[in-house]
């Protein structure tokens, strides 16, 4: 089963508008040269301050803006209403996003988000039309009391509540360890690949097999230009989310060259 590799940049609360535009500039720099089918799918997650300017450069620019989508790093699951700064999945669609990532750990740690909260996200996502990046991942603690694979199947089951398996099929999970996050400190690939074929199999038990076929799993954490090609050459890793080497067009393009060496 091939499924195309995503590359998918979370840009976190960085970046002003002149600055998220240049970096888009810089990677439309690298994609011009290629066509979508020979590129991964790369998606890019600006601030929300930034969603209509980096999507509106896209539109005009006649180089590249079907080959880089947009997405936001969170939503609400209303529609509308007494919300205070919240965002709704309508509105990130009309500011050009066609995925958004939830459950991000740096939601669920400070933001206190739950799996329930989540799983509202993942079904008003779909039922806009746009893809979830369902985050996933297991912290330090957890990892050397091996409890990593029991916390992620329980955050995956309740991600994926009551979704189809069409749903599910066409959703994203990445998978991010969080001892990994912004440390430098890469999951062994290996290991990465046996948590997402885990993952993998949970997907297939609630859903279905096909469904656990087509859906496109992706590590996340301290990934580099210099991790990607041993990631991409695993059986189980579609790809990835990449945080800090995402804020430069440099690493970022190099990590999706790399991807293209061995998968695409
Ligand atoms: P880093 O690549 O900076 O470790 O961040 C990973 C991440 O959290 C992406 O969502």
């Amino acid at each position: 089963m091939s499924r195309k590799p995503i590359i998918a940049g979370n840009w976190k609360m960085n970046l002003l508008q002149s600055e998220a535009k240049a970096l888009f500039e810089g990677i439309k720099s690298f994609t011009k040269d290629f066509t979508a089918q020979q590129l991964p799918t790369i998606v890019i997650a600006p601030v929300f301050t930034s969603l209509s300017a980096v999507s509106s450069e896209g539109c005009d620019c006649g180089c590249g803006c079907d080959k880089i989508s947009i997405a936001g790093q969170n939503c609400h699951w209303e529609k509308s209403g007494a919300y205070t700064g919240e965002i709704s999945v309508e509105m990130l669609a009309d500011a050009g996003c066609s995925y958004v990532i939830i459950g991000h750990s740096e939601r669920r740690q400070y933001f206190s988000e739950t799996d329930e909260m989540i799983n509202k996200k993942a079904k008003a996502i779909l039922a806009g039309g746009l893809i979830p990046i369902i985050c996933c991942g297991e912290t330090l603690e957890q990892r050397e009391a091996g409890v990593t694979d029991q916390h992620i199947a329980t955050q995956i089951r309740a991600a994926l509540n009551g979704l189809s398996e069409e749903e599910v099929a066409k959703s994203v999970i990445a998978y991010e360890p969080i001892w990994a996050i912004g440390t430098g400190k890469t999951c062994d690939s290996q290991e990465a690949n046996r948590v997402i074929a885990m993952i993998r199999n949970v997907v297939k038990e609630v859903s279905s097999a096909s469904a656990g076929d087509s859906i496109r799993i992706l590590y996340g954490g301290s990934v580099k230009p210099s991790t990607i090609e041993e990631q991409m050459s695993q059986s189980d890793i579609d790809g990835a989310l990449v945080g800090g080497a995402s804020l430069k067009a440099e690493s970022f393009n190099e990590i999706i060259a790399n991807t293209m060496k061995v998968s695409v």
